[in-house]
């Protein structure tokens, strides 16, 4: 049984397994706290180019974070020292920033979490570096058009298996895998909360989506076989059969006719090519 609980303003939310529901205040900070996620998205644009390092563009978000206001979500939490993931080719999720360089043709994810007034702005985008390859574009595009297309079903009246399923016909359709172990998930005062936001599935299954309820959506997309492995490290998850893997994702809220995405990029850099 799906419980939902409505949020007033200035309440203490709990991971509790509730699906939270907010109003208008809530709206409001998730506003902000997306506008800066997306605005530092937009600022690593020209900065993503062959030779850059990794924990460059980490000091790069993590000083965009603080001069916004806001600290990074992700410094500190659970153990992670880092204020952004980045997660080159064959990693799927949570690579971390190093003096590693970027080179050319290379795909890369860069995922930002600023923590704003108390609210959490969760987004991610792919960055192409020099000249990528056409197999390595169309994953990215599909892997974009994957994200659109859950956005799509998330309205008043859907159920949260709709996003999923519609997700992974698309990939499937293209041939891709759909990766299972990570998922997208309820933001807003938590960095992760309920519901949990699969991205495969069976439509007209989950919980309904209500007017109120915070989630992203962040499929991560193999052009191989979803099946992930964990390296030594803790955090980097690469694809088990080492093929190319790209994400995005926003954070956004259910509306009374459809969802505002909190986290669109405020120059149109939606997708690359930038
Ligand atoms: N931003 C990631 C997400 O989309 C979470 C990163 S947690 C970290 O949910 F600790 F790995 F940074
Ligand atoms: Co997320
Ligand atoms: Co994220």
């Amino acid at each position: 049984m799906t419980q939902y609980q409505i949020v007033a303003d200035g309440d203490t939310v709990l991971r509790d397994g509730t699906i939270k529901l907010h109003g208008p205040a809530a709206f409001e900070g998730m506003r902000k706290a997306g506008r800066l996620a997306a605005e530092i998205l937009d600022a690593l644009v020209p900065l993503v180019v062959p030779g850059v390092r990794t924990d460059y563009l980490d000091d790069v978000v993590r000083q965009m974070t603080l001069d916004g206001g806001a600290v990074p979500a992700t410094l500190g939490y659970r153990g992670y020292a880092h204020s952004c993931c980045i997660s080159a080719n064959n990693v799927i999720c949570h690579g971390i920033p190093s003096e590693k360089t970027l080179k050319d043709g290379d795909i890369v994810n860069i995922d930002v979490t600023p923590l704003l007034d108390g609210w959490h702005g969760d987004s991610s985008r792919m960055y192409l570096v020099g000249d990528v390859p056409l197999k390595a574009r169309r994953l990215v595009d599909v892997t974009y058009e994957c994200l659109m297309i859950g956005i799509e079903k998330a309205k008043p009246g859907a159920r949260l298996g709709d996003i999923g399923a519609a997700i992974q016909r698309h990939a499937e359709a293209h041939r891709y895998g759909v990766v299972r172990d990570f998922c997208g998930h309820g933001v807003g005062r938590l960095f992760h909360d309920a519901p949990e936001v699969v991205h495969a599935g069976i439509a007209g299954t989950g919980p309904e989506l209500r007017p109120g309820m915070f989630f992203t959506i962040e499929p991560m997309i193999n052009l191989g076989k979803p099946s992930v492995k964990m390296l030594d490290d803790g955090w980097t998850a690469v694809a088990r059969d080492r093929s190319l893997s790209a994400q995005f994702e926003h954070s956004l809220g259910i509306t009374e006719d459809g969802c505002e995405i909190f986290t669109a990029s405020p120059l149109g850099l939606h997708k690359p090519p930038y």
